[in-house]
């Protein structure tokens, strides 16, 4: 009896040893192992998609996928957190918890400011979320209608919720895979328009209140990425510097991404008010790494700043529950800036880290070509070269992280970084083709367990989790650059 108890108790200090990081090494939250110190990661346990970014009253809302009774996937939440400057977090109580209609799947929020759906008044406006209902019990009987849209809103700058009382809004018409409302009001049609993911296609739905909604169009079926399911979508216009305007739409599958797993498709052409009509049948993805996934644009952005702001879910669901990580699991990538240009005719979609992110520089050292020591894990570098065939290798004793880039390609090898115990594909290199513009300029972001690579002004990008056993100390820069620049990031934790 006594041995079986000794033998327990060795099993529940070592499952408890592997579960938390080493306590004496580093006991605070945020200063976990691996713990990002400048990207938004959930305090502790499970965290996905961002959902139901708004701006208001001087905040940036980021609610996200959250299960906070474990660190892998389970019945969702959303969590939350604001922020004043899209830098710094700060976390707020859970938004919104799971009901007798279901768990809270991804969804966007937006300010009624008209009070159209008269939750709130002409005086305080509602701020509105719109999330997908997945009733759990529904799938596991064989249903396929357990997904629907629903509401709730808040009238205290999203701080307090309560559920719309005839939810759902929008019942499910048959079809498994039906969700992630996208929600928009757009001015020259004064409605409210929802794309929403049905499987291997997105529909369309037009509201003037948000509660009844109508069925406009579909699109997708035929054209786009479909090695896996739709998820995830988003609608915008941008302009380009000589004033085209063109619409964007995001559409994140799983699995099918270029590098295998999660990824995120867009679409350029116009919107009508009812129907999307494509300018060709290209396919595109908004970064070329393994992991930013299901990334959505804030609403509601005042005029005068006129940003298209984006977040994205850090991971892949094709390890994204094997990581590392273990107080902890997942975090979002910067919040980027997305923009139109023009290539050869061609109007492509590029993300660049919001301006905001400099004010997190701290120290400043110039590199060279040849060796340098790596003196910040958390750092942004700046390169500039004339052409080309470039490496650089970042190390440690034992591992190596390659970037390379030549004229037809970017690259980060990963392989030889971490350890292997993820597997599911992680340990692989990841190459993305270039566009016709010469590559110039690299801006590389580096925190404890990431890495996110822009090429010129954003036309290409790769985002990769990295899991390195020790530190990162040397940085060599094979070929001639112009100018290098390594700042140190500052936590924002701290
Ligand atoms: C995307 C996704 C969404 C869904 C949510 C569930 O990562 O699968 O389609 O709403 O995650 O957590």
């Amino acid at each position: 009896m006594k041995t079986i108890f000794h033998l327990l108790l060795v099993l529940i200090v070592f499952s408890a040893c592997r579960e938390t990081n080493s306590i004496e090494e580093k006991p605070e939250l945020y200063g976990e192992r691996y713990r990002p110190q400048y990207h938004y990661s959930v305090p502790t346990q499970w965290m996905n998609d961002p959902n139901g970014m708004v701006y208001y009253d001087g905040e940036y809302h980021l609610f996200y996928q959250h299960y906070p009774d474990s660190n892998v996937w389970g019945p969702m939440h959303w969590g939350h957190a604001v922020s004043t400057d899209l830098v710094s977090w700060k976390n707020l109580p859970i938004a919104l918890y799971p009901d007798s209609l279901g768990m809270i799947f991804s969804g966007s929020c937006v300010m009624d400011l008209n009070n159209t759906s008269g939750l709130g008044t002409e005086d305080n406006p509602p701020m509105v979320a719109i999330f997908t209902h997945h009733l759990m019990e529904g799938e596991k009987s064989g249903a396929i209608d357990f997904q629907y849209q629903s509401l709730a809103y808040s009238t205290d700058r999203g701080r307090t919720w309560t559920k719309y009382a005839d939810n759902p809004v929008l019942d499910n018409p048959g079809i498994k895979d039906f969700r992630d409302p996208k929600v928009s009001w757009f001015e020259e049609w004064e409605k409210w328009i929802m794309v929403l993911a049905v499987k291997d296609h997105v529909n369309f739905y037009s509201s003037n209140n948000l509660i009844n909604w109508q069925l406009e169009s579909e699109f997708g079926k035929e054209i786009g990425a479909h090695g896996g399911v739709w998820e995830c979508p988003d609608l915008f216009k941008l302009k380009t510097a000589d004033g085209t305007e063109k619409w964007i739409m995001l559409l994140s599958i799983n699995p099918g991404g270029p590098q295998g797993g999660s990824a995120t498709q867009y679409f350029v052409g116009d919107f009508d008010g009812k129907a999307f009509t494509p300018d060709d049948e290209n396919i595109r993805w908004i970064d070329l790494g393994a992991d930013n996934y299901a990334g959505v644009t804030w609403s509601n952005i005042p005029e005068e700043d006129g940003r298209r702001l984006f977040i994205g879910w850090m991971s892949n669901w094709d390890y994204a529950r094997n990581v590392p990580t273990y107080v902890w699991r997942s975090a979002m990538t910067i919040p980027r800036e997305l923009q139109i240009i023009k290539v050869n005719d061609e109007i492509i979609l590029t993300s660049i880290p919001v301006s905001e992110m400099e004010s997190l520089r701290g120290e400043r050292r110039s590199l060279q070509s040849g060796n340098n020591s790596l003196e910040w894990m958390t750092s942004e570098i700046e390169l500039e070269f004339e052409s080309p065939n470039h490496q650089l290798v970042f190390s440690n004793e034992s591992e190596k992280l390659v970037v390379a880039i030549n004229d037809s390609t970017l690259s980060i090898d990963r392989s030889g970084i971490g350890d292997r115990s993820i597997e599911r594909g992680f340990h692989a290199n990841h190459i993305a083709p270039i566009r016709e513009i010469s590559p110039q300029q690299l801006r590389i972001f580096l925190d404890e367990s990431s890495i996110e690579v822009f090429v010129n002004d954003g036309e290409l990008v790769i985002t990769d989790l990295i899991f390195p056993i020790d530190t990162l100390t040397s940085l060599e820069i094979r070929g001639d650059i112009n100018d290098g620049e390594i700042y140190q990031v500052r936590s924002i934790w701290k």
